[in-house]
């Protein structure tokens, strides 16, 4: 019995992918490497923009060939998609073939599902109830070493009004901060180098807990913990980071000079709409708080263009706040129409030629900064974690600075998983290569 995941969306999908690996393992599945050898095929959704939606109803329509060729095939689907309105009747009317539909809040059913389909073909599971706790009470197979995810809390409350992820994946859950420190620690020492906290804003860790938790004091908790090992955190939502946050990340050597500190927009009038509740002058002076408390500090950000009746004069703010935070990179983005959002019927929805010009104006503008930043860091050494070999040049190794920069380097020995100094030599573009140096 083989399995196949296809994973779309963000790290919260890349980590729930392990655990419906972890499940399906248990089952007695191992996984392959071409979805036409498998029993059971996954699709792990997201829904964030249009693309997104129609790459994964494209990739789903290719079913009905496998299914076909094999038919014991079983097509699961589960992840943000399934969670919108309208989106179960759909699959049950255009895609026949797809076996079982999950929601969001109830993959530890996968294996129930898996079984009643199994033992009569005719039987389909279309279930997106929600059970409390389900997201933690199950196996994980981990696909990312030496790096692992671990999450510290659910949902989001924030309503951005562009967003749909407060529909799909509910509410604020933290974690119990006790249980988020026994899983770092067991990583620790199963030798993870690097593990990556989880939160669609982690600032808000511990609101929901009432017992006064908060993000600082788990950064100071896992800060504890003995070993050589890194920490790093996103997202971090501006209106919710405070300085004992970044205190936390000052104070204690393992967790990384490194912060992803989505922006949007760098216009008040657009954020205002956006409802992001901060303006452009608060966040820049987050981010000079940021580079006073931490030198070296890699920052990056999220942005988009073309928001319902964003002019050309809040564009050019975004311009102009980008070559103010000096970001080490941008996850650029177009503007995507989500129903059941507030923005879906604002007025003004931006042409779709005009956000394509937007766009390539904001990526040509950060790339000019990352050169900058890159050629900053030449013939400095720098600690990389690496983390595989360079698979375009597999005669050499990548890695991450501890403030987030992407380095491909050469070294003598195959150093993956573990930290070395590399001296960047190169650094003309966003792309930085160098040389594994010894440590003196
Ligand atoms: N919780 C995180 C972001 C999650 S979604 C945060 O608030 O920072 C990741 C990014 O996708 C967002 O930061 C935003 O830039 C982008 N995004 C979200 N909804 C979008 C939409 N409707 N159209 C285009 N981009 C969107
Ligand atoms: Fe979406 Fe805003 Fe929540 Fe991020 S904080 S997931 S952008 S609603
Ligand atoms: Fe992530 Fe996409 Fe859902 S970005 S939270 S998988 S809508």
């Amino acid at each position: 019995m083989i399995y196949y995941i296809n994973t779309y969306g963000c790290q919260m999908n890349i980590h729930e992918s392990e655990k419906l690996a972890g499940m399906l393992e248990e089952l007695g599945y191992t996984p392959c490497a071409e979805e036409k050898d498998a029993d059971i095929i996954l699709f792990n959704t997201c829904c964030i923009r249009e693309t997104a939606e129609q790459k994964i109803y494209g990739h789903i329509g290719t079913m009905k060939k496998l299914k076909l060729n094999n038919k014991n095939l079983i097509v699961a689907l589960c992840g943000c998609m399934t969670q919108q309105e309208g989106v179960q009747s759909a699959i049950r009317s255009r895609y026949p073939y797809v076996d079982i539909v999950l929601g969001t809040g109830n993959i530890s059913m996968l294996p129930e599902a898996i079984n009643k389909v199994r033992a009569n073909r005719k039987n389909k599971v279309f279930d997106e109830s929600y059970i409390k706790g389900s997201e933690d009470a199950m196996p994980l197979t981990r696909t990312s070493a030496p790096n692992a995810w671990v999450n510290i809390i659910y949902g989001c409350n924030n309503f951005c009004s562009y967003c749909i992820v407060p529909y799909v994946r509910g509410r604020e859950r933290s974690r119990s901060m006790s249980d988020i420190v026994a899983e770092v620690k067991k990583l620790v020492a199963e030798g993870y180098k690097e593990i990556t906290l989880l939160g669609q804003n982690v600032n808000s860790y511990g609101n929901d807990l009432g017992d006064g938790t908060n993000f600082s004091k788990l950064l100071n908790e896992i800060g504890k913990i003995e070993g050589k090992f890194r920490v790093r955190f996103m997202s971090s939502h501006p209106k919710d980071l405070t300085q004992d946050v970044i205190d936390a990340v000052r104070n204690n050597k393992n967790i990384c000079n490194s912060i992803h500190l989505p922006v949007q927009s760098g216009s008040n009038d657009v954020l205002r709409r956006m409802n992001r509740r901060y303006t452009r002058e608060r966040y820049l002076e987050q981010i000079r708080a940021i580079r006073e408390s931490l030198p070296d500090v890699g920052i990056t950000t999220d942005i988009m263009v073309g928001f319902p009746g964003e002019t050309e004069q809040d564009f050019q703010d975004t311009l102009d706040l980008v070559r103010q935070a000096e970001y080490s990179s941008a996850f650029c983005f177009i503007y995507s129409r989500r129903k059941g959002t507030p923005a879906y019927s604002m007025e003004n929805q931006i042409p779709y030629v005009e956000k394509q010009r937007r766009i390539q104006l904001l990526l040509k503008t950060q790339n000019e900064i990352t050169k900058k930043l890159s050629s900053q860091m030449q013939g400095k050494v720098y600690e990389v974690l690496a983390e595989d070999i360079n698979p375009k040049y597999p005669d050499t190794y990548c890695g991450r600075t501890e403030n987030g920069r992407l380095v491909n380097f050469r070294c003598d020995f195959n150093p993956v998983g573990q930290f070395v100094n590399v001296v960047v030599e190169q650094a003309r573009s966003a792309t930085l290569w160098g040389r594994a140096v010894k440590e003196d």
